[in-house]
């Protein structure tokens, strides 16, 4: 195959990826799958009567599953069984289902307008779709679909991530930890939680959040413990923390807005006070071909999320932590065998500490 034949056959898998996603995602929302989860064998007239649907147009939509083999047509009877779809576990699917719900609501119709999200630096399709001006974060304050979309996934995401995060570096005992840009105080929970009895865990984040965060550590018995700050963190960071959390958040923003957070937490904290950032990266080798960041995360950030910033590599956020006046004392990822098959996002956890 010639070079120019590569990429043309390169394009056709692009160019079938948003319908392969929907007659996939169609095929679980209709309930296609999970009536011949609970019943084997069974004709696209069942199945059609039993979805609420054509029989010809759910044999139409099968035809893509049975190519992939995730289902299988007995050529004789016509009738439909579950093929290799029935070998994964409920939980995993549940996850990868959850994830394309997201996808589905949260991104398709947004990406649409991805060259003008990045012309102008927004997130366009939020205002086409809800005539909201800003970032999804703060559409989903807002938003019933736009929280609907995300919620979930985001539980799914802290569950698979705080374990890990919190494993993966230590905290000097009777330590004032900040949680910067810590939203709802969860993240400061979960500190407090899993990092000992003796610490002072405190929230940074918009002053607007300040009542929900409260609300939060009191229901969790946690207010001599937990406390919330608020601030702008492009403007300043507040002083008098052993160590600063900078978790899920460092992507969102570009090299200017990154360099400036780096620098306000250098400023802010004593020597010797360390810095744990939190976030997903490119790989080194941008071109490898089992790394999915680069797939995934440009058009998401653009387009859905923030229309500007994005990943870097974990030697690019190394570099710029060091000339913002840390050293960096570690770079952890998660083990492979902890990352299930469909997962897309690769996080790594990055440790330094302020020199002098
Ligand atoms: C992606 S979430 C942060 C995720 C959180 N750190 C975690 O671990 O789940 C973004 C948060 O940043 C806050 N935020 C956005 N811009 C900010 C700013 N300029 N200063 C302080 N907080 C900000 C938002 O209010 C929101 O709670």
């Amino acid at each position: 195959m010639s070079n120019a034949e590569r990429v043309l056959a390169r394009m056709r898998e692009y160019m079938v990826g948003p319908t392969r996603f929907m007659n996939l995602f169609a095929c679980f929302e209709l309930g296609i799958v999970e009536a011949l989860r609970k019943e084997s064998g069974l004709t696209a007239a069942e199945l059609g009567a039993t979805v609420g649907a054509k029989p010809d147009a759910v044999e139409q939509l099968l035809y893509l599953l049975v190519k992939e083999g995730f289902v299988a047509q007995d050529e004789a009877t016509g009738r439909y069984t579950l093929a290799a779809l029935a070998d994964v576990a409920d939980a995993d699917l549940q996850r990868a289902l959850t994830f394309m719900g997201m996808v589905r609501t949260g991104m398709l119709r947004q990406l649409y307008y991805l060259p003008e999200s990045v012309r102008t630096g927004s997130v366009v399709g939020l205002k086409e779709l809800y005539g909201f001006e800003g970032t999804m974060f703060e559409a989903a304050a807002t938003v019933a679909e736009v929280r609907g979309a995300w919620g979930p996934l985001a539980r799914n995401e802290t569950a698979s991530v705080y374990p890990w995060f919190f494993g993966s570096f230590d905290v000097p005992a009777g330590a004032r930890v900040l949680d910067v840009q810590g939203g709802n105080g969860l993240g400061a929970i979960m500190t407090y939680q899993s990092k000992g009895p003796d610490l002072r865990v405190t929230t940074f984040d918009r002053p607007f959040l300040e009542a929900e965060c409260l609300r939060n550590f009191e229901e969790q018995g946690l207010s001599e413990h937990c406390s919330f700050a608020g601030g702008d963190i492009l403007e300043s960071l507040p002083t008098g923390y052993d160590v600063m959390l900078l978790k899920h958040f460092v992507d969102m923003y570009d090299k200017d807005d990154v360099r400036t957070i780096f620098g306000n937490a250098h400023r802010a904290l004593e020597p010797g006070g360390r810095i744990v950032v939190l976030a997903p990266v490119y790989p080194e080798d941008v071109a490898d071909p089992g790394d999915y960041q680069a797939d995934f995360f440009p058009a998401y950030i653009l387009g859905c999320v923030m229309g500007r910033g994005g990943l870097q590599k974990a030697s690019t956020y190394r570099r710029w932590l060091e000339e913002s006046g840390f050293e960096v004392t570690g770079v952890t990822a998660k083990d492979p065998a902890d990352i299930p098959a469909d997962a897309i996002i690769n996080r790594v956890v990055i440790s330094a500490v302020k020199r002098g």
